[in-house]
C-alpha cells in the first residue's frame, strides 16, 4: 500500500481556518455523523450525546504522554468506544483504568479487545450514561464528545475528581470557565490539558 503524500484542498483549507471555528465545523460534522442513517436510532440503541469516531492510536499516545500515565494511574474514558484510550494505558503503561459507553456494542467490543490485548484483568467496561458515573477512584480522566458535552460535564469532574487529576480531551476544550493549562498538536488535533485544583473543589462544594 502507497502512503505518498496527496494534496488534500479540504486539508488545506482547514489549517487556513482559526483553531475554534475548526472545532465548530468539527462539531457540526459530529452532529451530521450522528444522523446519518447508519447511526439511526431504534429500539435497542441508546440515544448518543455524541456519535463514535474513535481516537486515532498516534492521538491516542499523545493523550497518554500528555497525562505521563504510569503503573500507578486509574484511568476513565468517558464515552470509551473500543476501549482503545483504556487498553493502551493498561498494555503499554501498565496502568489500570475504566471505561464507559452508553452503547452496548462498543462496550462488547472494549471486552473482546481488552481479552485480545491481554489487558482484561486490569481493565473493566461498564454500559452506563457518563453523566449518571461514578469516576472518583480516576487519576486521569480521558474525554473525545463534543464542545457542549465537555462544559455540560465540567462540574461533575470539579466535583468528583481528586485534587492532582489529570484531565485531557481531544479536540474539545472546556469554554472560558476552564482554561486548558496546556494545548498540545498532534497532525491536524488539538489536545487539551488540566488538573483538578483545589480551587476546582472550593467552586464545586
Ligand atoms: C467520539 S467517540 C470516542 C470514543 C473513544 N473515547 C475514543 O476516543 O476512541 C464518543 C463515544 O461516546 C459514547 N457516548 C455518547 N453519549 C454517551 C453518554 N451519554 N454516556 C456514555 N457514553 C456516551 C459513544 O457511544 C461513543 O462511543
Amino acid at each position: 500500500m502507497s502512503h505518498a503524500w496527496t494534496f488534500s484542498p479540504v486539508i488545506a483549507l482547514r489549517r487556513l481556518l482559526p483553531v475554534p471555528v475548526r472545532s465548530l465545523l468539527q462539531g457540526l460534522a459530529f452532529a451530521l455523523v450522528a444522523t446519518q442513517p447508519g447511526h439511526a436510532q431504534n429500539a435497542t440503541t441508546p440515544r448518543l450525546d455524541v456519535p463514535y469516531v474513535p481516537t486515532p492510536q498516534p492521538v491516542v499516545d499523545k493523550m497518554l504522554d500528555l497525562a505521563k500515565v504510569g503503573r500507578k494511574d486509574v484511568l476513565f474514558d468517558l464515552g470509551c468506544g473500543d476501549g482503545r484510550i483504556v487498553i493502551t494505558a493498561a498494555k503499554a503503561r501498565g496502568a489500570r483504568g475504566t471505561g464507559i459507553d452508553i452503547d452496548p456494542t462498543r462496550i462488547q467490543e472494549a471486552v473482546q479487545n481488552a481479552k485480545t490485548a491481554g489487558v482484561a484483568d486490569r481493565v473493566n467496561f461498564k454500559q452506563g450514561d457518563l453523566f449518571e458515573a461514578d469516576f472518583s477512584p480516576a487519576t486521569v480522566v480521558t474525554l473525545y464528545l463534543l464542545p457542549d458535552i465537555n462544559r455540560k460535564l465540567r462540574p461533575q469532574l470539579w466535583k468528583q475528581l481528586k485534587v492532582g487529576t489529570r484531565v485531557v480531551s481531544h479536540d474539545f476544550d472546556m469554554g472560558d470557565e476552564w482554561p486548558p493549562e496546556r494545548v498540545e498538536k498532534v497532525g491536524n488535533k488539538t489536545l487539551y490539558y488540566w488538573t483538578i485544583r483545589e480551587q476546582h473543589k472550593k467552586a464545586a462544594s
